[in-house]
């Protein structure tokens, strides 16, 4: 600030340009100018738009989070219904289906076929069947919850007794005793049913033909090694998680027929060694959850328990993925706050602990929607 209080005028000619172009946007008598003058007028609508959505949101995420507990899309997926149909069925009456209808049909959630019946929209149809997405979606209820005061929860921080503190116990307890089996197997269900995406994502990005075994740690119920060894034959599988995570991995191991392909290994990756064996580790949607402190104690422990041809694969949303920049840090940045630990990380920001941590060459490798995850691939450092 300088002595009168206004910011110092900004520094580049960039700078001076966006501050011409904000305090022209600002001024309400050019936005009607805009708003009238033919070739401005579609970019003053798509600003105003994008004002209108981003004050609005959590109302459009209200009603998805309606149609996901009526069951909405599914009904529709199944077949086109008229109002009355849809009305029957989800139990609601027909002026508060229409409503709920309107809102969606809004939102590109449902469509309107030409017959007037209801069918889903482009914006439901990837919804509808996901199983991944509805839990996500009905989660979001305690994130929302925690974010009720976002600026006390900026100021103070996570609440311990907060929603989402509580929904993933390992923040508060990092040892993983005494949880409650009913809470393990609430956050592995929901972080199995959002794994497929992410694994086909990592495995189309990083072809595993050249690794003979994979170990992956955090790997939750072992849907991202399932995917592994459905993909690679010639793979065998190590999965290590907190123990109660990893007997449910084990169980789903067996049921898949998986049982003589796989190892699953219990203990804290912040106080227990890894697993020796693999030739690729990989840290899925893992290291966003930790403090930098815990992130370093992981990269070491993986850095010992790989052989010198060894490799890393880190795979979440990162910070300042270019087109995905609200998931990783708007979206991310403020559910781990509210969980209580961790952060979104740069691509730059996971090499350079990689490297701390004894691994070289980190790489961000492309994946096809980088707002479900990056993926960044390292090498053991020869000394
Ligand atoms: C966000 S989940 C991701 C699970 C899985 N990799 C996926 O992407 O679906 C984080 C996983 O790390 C595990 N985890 C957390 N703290 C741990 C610790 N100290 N030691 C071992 N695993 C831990 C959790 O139990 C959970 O399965």
């Amino acid at each position: 600030m300088s002595a009168l209080g206004a910011e110092p005028a900004a520094g580049s000619w960039l700078d001076r340009f966006h501050a011409v172009c904000n305090a022209a946007i600002a001024n309400p008598r050019f936005r009607r100018f805009a708003a009238s003058f033919p070739l401005t007028r579609p970019i003053a609508r798509r600003r105003a738009q994008g004002v209108f959505d981003l004050v609005s949101g959590f109302v459009y995420s209200q009603v998805l989070l309606a149609c996901v507990r009526l069951d909405v899309l599914n009904l529709l997926a199944e077949s086109p219904k008229t109002l009355e149909a849809l009305s029957l069925r989800i139990s609601l009456p027909m002026a508060a289906t229409q409503r709920l209808v309107d809102a969606a049909v809004a939102l590109k959630l449902i469509a309107r076929c030409s017959d007037g019946r209801l069918r889903l929209g482009s914006v439901g149809a990837p919804i509808a069947g996901d199983a991944g997405i509805a839990a996500l979606v009905e989660h979001h209820a305690l994130f929302y919850a925690d974010l009720r005061d976002p600026v006390a929860l900026l100021r103070d921080g996570a609440r311990e007794d907060g929603e989402l503190a509580r929904y993933w116990p390992y923040c508060a307890n990092r040892s993983g005793e005494g949880f409650a089996p009913e809470r393990i197997a609430t956050y592995s269900r929901l972080m199995s049913a959002s794994q497929t995406l992410i694994a086909n994502e990592v495995l189309d990005a990083y072809p595993m033909r050249r690794h003979r075994r994979v170990l992956d740690v955090g790997g939750g119920e072992g849907t991202f090694l399932a995917a592994v060894a459905a993909r690679w034959s010639h793979v065998d599988c190590f999965l290590f998680d907190l123990p109660p995570v990893a007997e449910r991995a084990a169980a789903r191991f067996t049921s898949l027929g998986l049982k003589a392909r796989t190892l699953t290994v219990g203990g804290s990756f912040l106080t227990d060694r890894l697993p020796l064996g693999a030739d690729l580790l990989t840290l899925v949607r893992v290291l966003h959850d930790h403090d930098d402190d815990s992130v370093m104690t992981v990269l070491r422990a993986a850095r010992a328990a790989l052989p010198s041809d060894g490799r890393v694969l880190i795979a979440e949303p990162m910070s300042e993925t270019p087109g995905a920049e609200t998931v990783g840090d708007a979206y991310f940045g403020f559910y781990l706050l509210a969980m209580g630990r961790g952060r979104p990380r740069t691509p730059a920001r996971i090499g350079e602990m990689l490297v701390a941590a004894g691994f070289s060459r980190p790489r961000l490798i492309p994946t096809a929607m980088p707002m479900q995850t990056s993926v960044v691939v390292a090498e053991v450092a020869t000394p």
